[in-house]
């Protein structure tokens, strides 16, 4: 069985290497005992070099990716980063859809893209999912639903296993106008449900694909969530970036994994 995961999701912080580096060691210093759950930080692109060498025990992520397949991973794509270049710069993670990433245009088709080009170089694809609101119907699980089957169109059935998804409905995330909380349960009855769409698409090879839970998650209701949940792990954004709280995440997942 997979270990337990905590992702912490920087986002566009901090605002330069040496923040970077300081948050970074701060974690890192704290969590030299932890030996049930795997840590990652995904920071933004360019900290990536400045912080590979720094601890062991915490891999590092992207928060995205050139989605073309193309020979060798390099060609005339200003702006863009290849898969190739992650995996060679040490990068294990990609975060591929987040919801602030569909606020800028993203599909499911471009995520479907994003995900063959991650599998395809051996990096391992965290893919966000999540409805923007919750609608009396429940047509937010067709939502999802959706989503999953879209992104995840024509992946191979053997690579299945190596993907994390991560259920972070909008309207929780810290980001949002309006936000509300989510609770565990909401949590867990969608972590069944993906769980169930996964397997109807991909047989039994999907059994064992870790589910994550983000949106708001922090140091007061992580354990709620590992416990209660339904999930393998957590996604954290806001509390990734103060190490005192991420560290303690990380601490409670620990405690509670087996
Ligand atoms: P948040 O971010 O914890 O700040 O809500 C999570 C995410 O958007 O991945």
């Amino acid at each position: 069985m997979s270990k337990k995961i905590i992702i912490g999701n920087w986002k566009m912080n901090p605002i330069n290497l040496k923040e970077a580096v300081k948050l970074f060691k701060n974690v890192a210093k704290s969590i030299s005992h932890i030996k049930k759950t795997e840590i990652v930080v995904c920071p933004p692109f360019l900290y990536v070099s400045g912080l590979k060498n720094l601890s062991k025990k915490i891999s590092l992520g992207a928060q995205n990716v050139f989605g073309e397949n193309i020979p060798n991973g390099t060609g005339a794509f200003t702006g863009e980063v290849s898969g190739e270049m992650l995996y060679n710069i040490g990068v294990k993670y990609v975060i591929v859809g987040h919801s602030e990433r569909r606020a800028m245009g993203e599909s499911n088709a471009d995520i479907n893209k994003k995900i063959k080009s991650v599998l395809s170089v051996g990096l391992i694809p965290i893919i966000c999912v999540g409805e923007n609101l919750r609608d009396e119907n429940h047509g937010y699980f067709n939502v999802v639903k959706t989503q999953l089957e879209e992104c995840l169109n024509g992946v191979k059935k053997v690579l299945i296993s190596k993907i994390i998804v991560a259920y972070e409905p909008v309207w929780a995330i810290s980001s949002t106008v309006n936000r509300h909380d989510a609770n565990p349960e909401d949590s867990r009855e969608m972590a069944i449900f993906i769980r169930k769409v996964l397997v109807d698409k991909f047989d039994s090879e999907a059994s064992s694909v870790r589910i994550i839970y983000g949106g708001s998650v922090n140091e007061k209701d992580a354990l709620d969530f590992l416990q209660n949940g339904g999930v393998d792990g957590l996604l954290p954004g806001r509390a990734s970036l103060d190490a005192i709280k991420f560290t303690e995440i990380i601490k409670i997942c620990e405690a509670s994994s087996k």
